[in-house]
């Protein structure tokens, strides 16, 4: 989809549709005011007789409005204007994408990112507009040998000014916008894809195609390259699979010599659990385990189509999680990176396996800043569901950046707590550490283990277990959470 800038008005502008909104009590915001006057108050005769109430998230189409110029109307419901927030802003553009798509309109003129909403500006409403419009038009379908039926929505959307500060406020909102969203789209693809396609070898391909397209620098370590650095405790994970590990580093540097974010991504492109095998169920979901990989790399494009000036270092580890004849068995004990032995409890507990080597190895680039993001813990999807991502942080002005970053991109996190009381769940009677705390504080225990690797910087873990896919109906990637990344990022490079 297409976006563009016109310095029009609600009546005048010509296009297949013009989406303006209506609060409930029959209440027009500016542009529905500026077609109701236009049309003769036919859209105040509509209401008072009862076909909208503008309630959130209603829509209604109508044809050939008197006096506009536009071949559509469609009205959105924004609620009572009292409680117009965040969330029903983004509802509402959902709505009217869904109510376009369902029209042959080919574009149409969005003028509800003229509405205000609390605490928010131009600038924010219309990146979210841009975002939410391309979130909702995605598809997944290049694996069905038909492809579905269904509308592919406006190609165009148009978004109205006034003064030539608006022009460039927008221009920009909608660049950034976009540009998550299609990191978002990478994220959501890379999920989505199954773990006989999206294998580790896979994942270091795409990261491939992304160094060239944005000349980034990449360098990609093989299993014997793990085995010299001693990365025992990654390489006992990926020995149970015939797929080969893959030690992706992509590095974007569009800043000066400041030291870089690292950012880390759990790549378990399938987890069956390994020996300590999980149940049947819902077992297909599994090949959304490299989600955080998947959000690094979504991440890193959108970071160099903004053309961001900061330093940022993607790294991924990524390898299969499968029970064989060689696979770890829980008992056995392996040595890390940092020379640290762990005791495999439970071989299901791979993420931290892999995580931790990476860890390690991110010393090396003397981060100003670590963010690892991991589908780690089924426990997190209990303590937060589905809503928000569980954050962890050994600072807590860099846990700050990344709530501040949730609550601007709409893509939040939730802090939870990483006291010491923790590590003692982590015991073990014949190494230096368990790979499991037992059930308890699971999400909090994980990230404590992590805490072990992650001392010589500043660090933050990022748990997307319940955030990076919906299970059920509507089942795929959501993209999550580069915005949240990006955001975090973004904000960083502003102040360099
Ligand atoms: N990838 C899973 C975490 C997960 C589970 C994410 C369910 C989303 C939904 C991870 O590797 C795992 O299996 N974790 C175990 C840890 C346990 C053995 C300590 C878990 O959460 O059950
Ligand atoms: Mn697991
Ligand atoms: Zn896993």
């Amino acid at each position: 989809m297409e976006f563009s800038i016109k310095r029009s008005s609600p009546e005048k502008q010509r296009a297949g549709c013009a989406v303006v909104g209506v609060f409930e009590n029959r209440r027009l915001t500016r542009a529905a005011g500026q077609v109701n006057e236009a049309s003769g108050g036919y859209l105040e005769r509509l209401l008072k007789q009862g076909d909208m109430s503008g309630k959130a998230g209603s829509t209604l189409l109508l044809h050939e409005v008197p006096g506009v110029s536009s071949e559509r109307v469609l009205l959105v419901g924004l609620g009572k204007e009292s409680e117009f927030n965040d969330r029903v802003y983004r509802d509402a553009i959902k709505a009217a994408i869904r109510g376009l798509r369902d029209t042959g309109a080919k574009d149409a003129v969005m003028h509800l990112v003229h509405v205000p909403v609390k605490k928010r500006n131009l600038a924010w409403r219309a990146e979210q507009a841009a975002l939410m419009a391309l979130d909702c038009l995605y598809r997944f379908d290049r694996l069905k040998s038909r492809r579905d039926e269904v509308a592919s929505g406006p190609q165009r959307l148009i978004f109205n000014y006034e003064t030539p500060a608006d022009k460039k406020v927008l221009e920009a909102a909608l660049a950034k916008g976009r540009a998550i969203a299609g990191g978002m789209s990478l994220a959501k693809d890379l999920g989505n894809l199954p773990g006989n396609i999206c294998t580790p070898s896979y994942l270091a391909e795409q990261a491939t195609h992304l160094a060239e397209a944005h000349g980034m620098d990449l360098e990609v370590l093989e299993q014997e390259d793990m085995e010299r650095l001693g990365m025992g405790s990654l390489l006992s994970v990926a020995k149970g699979s015939d797929q080969p590990p893959k030690f992706i580093i992509l590095q974007y540097r569009g800043g000066n010599s400041e030291k870089p974010v690292v950012l880390v991504g759990k790549g378990i492109t399938f987890d069956s659990g390994g020996i300590s095998l999980k149940p049947a169920a819902e077992m297909d979901e599994m090949k959304y385990d490299m989600c955080g990989a998947a959000s690094v790399l979504g991440t890193l494009q959108a970071l160099a189509e903004l053309a961001l000036p900061l330093n940022v270092v993607g790294i991924i580890p990524t390898c299969e999680n499968l029970p064989s004849g060689r696979a770890n068995k829980p008992g056995d004990i392996v040595t890390s990176m940092s020379g640290q032995t762990i005791e495999v409890l439970n071989t299901d507990a791979e993420g931290r396996l892999i995580l931790c080597d990476a860890l390690t190895y991110a010393e090396r680039f003397e981060p100003a800043a670590v963010v690892d993001i991991a589908t780690l813990t089924g426990a997190c999807v209990i303590a937060l569901g589905h809503v928000a991502t569980g954050l962890l942080a050994n600072k807590q002005s860099l846990a700050n950046e990344l709530l501040a970053a949730g609550e601007e991109s709409g893509d939040r996190c939730w802090q939870l707590p990483l006291w010491e009381e923790y590590q003692d769940q982590l015991k073990s009677n014949f190494a230096d550490m368990a790979n499991i705390g037992g059930r308890p504080g699971g999400t909090i225990t994980a990230s404590a283990f992590l805490s072990r690797f992650t001392k010589k910087y500043d660090w933050a873990h990022l748990d997307i277990a319940g955030t990076a896919w919906k299970s059920g109906k509507e089942k795929g990637g959501t993209g999550r959470p580069v915005p949240l990344l990006v955001h975090f990022l973004a904000e960083r490079a502003s102040k360099a």
